[in-house]
Parts: structure tokens; C-alpha cells; sequence
């Protein structure tokens, strides 16, 4: 097909398990972008914590392989050449350029800021600028370049689903999900009869959960997740507005990692009961999200079993957006919530909704 091609800069922030997938699959899916969008992608900057390769007309296949080699397994950029120090971010930003956030980090905020005021779009991996302080929040989430789909259930568009309801004039009355595959796992293993510290150990070996299995089970994560489904939705909650149940005891918060290990077993008995409680109602136990424009609670709950949230296994995810004109039947997203190839798609997706949209 003979048609124009437009380059976009692209600028990674981040070159982990999602930042290497997306450059992968930006570097495999060169040709297919370009015909189907008329888009050719250009990474002129890769950036972790040790620093920052640049280059104003396009990294080498050569430096962005090294980089992807370098990463790989937890690696980092340091030891390659001609990296510069991560300070030096702000000069390589320049309008009509696009900035992957790809970090876990809150550090990257005045960056996503820095890149908006110089004109550049921002796609977002990292759900911590959009979930502290709504007064924070705000000027990103409902800033017209700034795109965060895979912030909530990875590749599944439930961003662009509730942006479509509210500019089509319906109202979101209710969500209702489970949007965490590490804890979906743990309650699937629970309602198999494994006992709680064990399954937590499994998770924990498997790569399922954060190093610190408690960064999960505390619920932050899912509360993250279910105040970005509510802020898009255009209800302004704070973090105080949702009660969160998180999978473990406070008086085991202090202890170390290895600590909390052996202590989990003592938490085995009462997760047990929950499980038969549950069972004895014909139900089983899931890790929902509901919110509403007046608040929210996360925590685990006695679900049907036959149910889209009783049905879920692994890392699936779903989440019912109940509207004006969806109900009593929701209009329901359900697949996979995590994982690299999905999630980097998603902000794939995210770059090119993006640069096409910049350019109107
Ligand atoms: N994995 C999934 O399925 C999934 C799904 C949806 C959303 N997400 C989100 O995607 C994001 C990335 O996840 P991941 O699994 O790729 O994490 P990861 O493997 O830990 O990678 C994070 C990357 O960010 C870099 N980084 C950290 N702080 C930075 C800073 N201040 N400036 C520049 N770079 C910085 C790290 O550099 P160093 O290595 O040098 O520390 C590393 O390259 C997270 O926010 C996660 O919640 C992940």
C-alpha cells in the first residue's frame, strides 16, 4: 500500500518485564503497524534507575538489542555504553513524542508532568500516579494526551468501555470485580483445601506475587485498581472511601519476609472456616472489588459459585460496569488480567490510539 508513513518518538521509562515485551513487540510488529496505521514507532530513549540511552533520531537495532539482552532476567542498563544519567530525562522530552510510563514506581510524577507540559503523550503502566490524592490525580487522569488502559485488567478494555458509556450519556452506577490474578490464584488453591500458607508459599515461588507476598495480600494493589475503575467513572473517591480486608494479620506486618512465611500458618485455621462458611452456602470465596459513586470495599467474599466471579481461575479477571442502560445485565469484560504479552499490547494500543489522536 503507498501512503505516508509518520514517525512517532517513543520513550521508555522502564525496561522490565512489560518494558522489554512492549520494545519487542514494537521492533516485530514494525511492518504490520505501518501498513495498518500509517505509524512507524521509533524508540529514541529506553530509561531504568542506572540511566538513560538516547538518541534524537532513533536508538540502533543494535542498542535497543543490547539493552533487551542487558534487562533480561532483572537486569540492568548500566554497563552499556553512551548511558547518561536519568537527570538528563527532561532534555530528550520534544512535543509529538510519546512516554511509556513502564515503571511500578511514584517517582516518575514530575517526569509524566515534565512530558505532558512539553507536549509529548503519555501512556501509562504505572497505576501509582493515578491512585493517591485525587487532587493529584486529577490533572493526569483527565489530561486529553495521557492514556492508562492497562492499569486495570492488563489488555482488557475496560478504560476505553467506560469512556465510551460516559460519552454515549450513560451513568455508571456500580462496578463489581476481581481484578487481581495473584489473589484469584489464592483463593482458587483455598477452595481446593490447600492450606493458606502454603498456598501463599506456591504463589510466592511461582512469580506470582511481589517478593514480599504482603504487597499483595495487603489488597493495596486491588484498591489501586478499583479507584481508577471509579475515577473513570467520574466519581472522585480517595483511597479513605474504600474498605480494604487485607489477606493477612496487622500483628504480622512488622516481620520480615522470611518471618511472615513461617507465621502465615497460623492465619491456615481461619481461612478454612471462611472456606466452609462459604461452601455450607452453596458459595465459594473470591477477592472482590465493588464500588459505587459514594465508596467501595475490597476484600474477600462469599460469591456464587456458578457466577462469572465463581467461575474465574488463574489469572483471570472480570469486572461488570452496571449503567442506566446495562441492567439489570451488566456489560462485563472478563480474560486475562496480567501477563507480558497482554499488557504490552494494551499499551501498544495505548501509543497508537495516541499518536494518531495527537495528530488531529
Ligand atoms: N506484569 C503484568 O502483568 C502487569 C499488568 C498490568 C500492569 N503492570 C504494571 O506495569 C508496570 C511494570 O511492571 P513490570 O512487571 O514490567 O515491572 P518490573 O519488571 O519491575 O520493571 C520495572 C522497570 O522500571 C524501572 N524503573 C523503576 N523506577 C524507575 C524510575 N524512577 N525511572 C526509570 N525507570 C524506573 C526498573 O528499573 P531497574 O530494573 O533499574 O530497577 C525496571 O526497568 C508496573 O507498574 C505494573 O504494575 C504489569
Amino acid at each position: 500500500m503507498n501512503r505516508n508513513i509518520r514517525e512517532v518518538p517513543i520513550i521508555f521509562l522502564g525496561l522490565g518485564n512489560i518494558g522489554g515485551t512492549l520494545l519487542r513487540q514494537i521492533l516485530e510488529t514494525r511492518a504490520t503497524v505501518a501498513e495498518r496505521t500509517g505509524l512507524r514507532l521509533v524508540p529514541i530513549a529506553v530509561a531504568d534507575v542506572s540511566g538513560l540511552l538516547y538518541a534524537a533520531d532513533g536508538l540502533p537495532e543494535t542498542t535497543l538489542s543490547a539493552a533487551l539482552e542487558a534487562t533480561r532476567g532483572g537486569g540492568t542498563l548500566a554497563a552499556l555504553p553512551g548511558l547518561r544519567p536519568l537527570s538528563a530525562l527532561p532534555s530528550v522530552l520534544r512535543p509529538g513524542a510519546i512516554l511509556a510510563d513502564l515503571t511500578a514506581s511514584p517517582k516518575t510524577v514530575p517526569t509524566l508532568h515534565a512530558a505532558l507540559n512539553a507536549g509529548c503523550g503519555v501512556v501509562l503502566a504505572n497505576k501509582i500516579p493515578l491512585a493517591g490524592p485525587w487532587a493529584e490525580a486529577a490533572p493526569l487522569m483527565t489530561h486529553p494526551y495521557l492514556r492508562y488502559e492497562v492499569t486495570v485488567g492488563a489488555g482488557l478494555p475496560v478504560i476505553e468501555t467506560e469512556h465510551y458509556l460516559r460519552d454515549t450519556g450513560d451513568c455508571i452506577t456500580l462496578i463489581e470485580g476481581c481484578v487481581s490474578g495473584t489473589l484469584g490464584y489464592l483463593c482458587a488453591e483455598l477452595e481446593r483445601g490447600v492450606p493458606y500458607s502454603q498456598a501463599v508459599a506456591q504463589a510466592r515461588a511461582l512469580g506470582y506475587t511481589e517478593p514480599d507476598p504482603r504487597d499483595d495480600l495487603s489488597g493495596k494493589d486491588v484498591a489501586r485498581k478499583a479507584l481508577i475503575l471509579a475515577r473513570t467513572a467520574g466519581w472522585s473517591l480517595e483511597e479513605q472511601q474504600l474498605a480494604v480486608e487485607p489477606l493477612y494479620d496487622k500483628t504480622l506486618a512488622s516481620l520480615s519476609v522470611e518471618a511472615f512465611m513461617t507465621a502465615a500458618s497460623t492465619l491456615d485455621e481461619g481461612y478454612v472456616a471462611r472456606v466452609a462458611e462459604a461452601q455450607g452456602q452453596g458459595k465459594v470465596l473470591r477477592y472482590v472489588a465493588r464500588v459505587t459513586p459514594e465508596g467501595g470495599t475490597v476484600g474477600l467474599t462469599a460469591v456464587e459459585r456458578d457466577g462469572p466471579l465463581g467461575a474465574l481461575r488463574g489469572p483471570g479477571n472480570y469486572i461488570a460496569l452496571y449503567t442506566t442502560r446495562y441492567q439489570p445485565l451488566p456489560l462485563a469484560l472478563s480474560g486475562p488480567g496480567a501477563g507480558r504479552e497482554v499488557t504490552a499490547a494494551g499499551v501498544l494500543g495505548d501509543i497508537l490510539k495516541l499518536a494518531r489522536q495527537m495528530a488531529m
